[in-house]
């Protein structure tokens, strides 16, 4: 049974391969219902939109991007998927989604609830991403 050793010790070194380096492409990120319909309490101003820039590119911009497209210098060595901030389907999501995602984070990505304590700070963040929209 030389044949059958040849087809098998290799198909097994591959699947231990895959089963050790894969890792299931981005599951659905459920974002509670609150949150979902929550209402962004913080205007549109240019006031709000320096702050969420300036929060934005010094803590976002190493893995999305300056320009959300998830290019960021720190992006490759991210796992799961970053989004492409200037993408329809993206800002499709309501801002209370962009908020608890900010806020929480998930695995690679990191919750900013203690860094960016304000909550206002936060929606001003989810503001200034809405300018990256094409
Ligand atoms: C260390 C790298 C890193 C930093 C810094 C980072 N993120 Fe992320 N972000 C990720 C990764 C990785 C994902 C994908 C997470 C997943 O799907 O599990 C992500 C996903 C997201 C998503 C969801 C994308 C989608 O398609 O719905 C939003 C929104 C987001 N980040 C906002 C931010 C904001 C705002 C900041 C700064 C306050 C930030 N991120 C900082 C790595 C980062």
């Amino acid at each position: 049974m030389r044949t059958t050793k040849y087809i098998l010790i290799p198909g097994l070194a591959l699947f231990v391969l895959f089963a050790f380096t894969y890792t299931p492409q981005s599951e659905k990120w459920v974002v509670p219902a609150n949150f979902k319909t929550m209402k962004n309490p913080v205007a549109k101003s240019g006031e709000s939109l320096e702050i969420g820039e300036e929060l934005y590119m010094q803590h976002c911009k190493s893995c999305h991007g300056k320009e959300g497209l998830g290019d960021g210098p720190k992006a490759a060595d991210q796992k799961g998927d970053l989004g492409d901030f200037s993408d329809a389907k993206f800002q499709a999501q309501t801002d209370g989604e962009l908020f608890y995602k900010t806020k929480e984070g998930r695995d690679d990505m990191p919750g900013f609830a203690k860094k960016i304590p304000d909550n206002e700070d936060l929606w001003s963040v989810v503001n200034f991403i809405r300018t990256l929209k094409q």
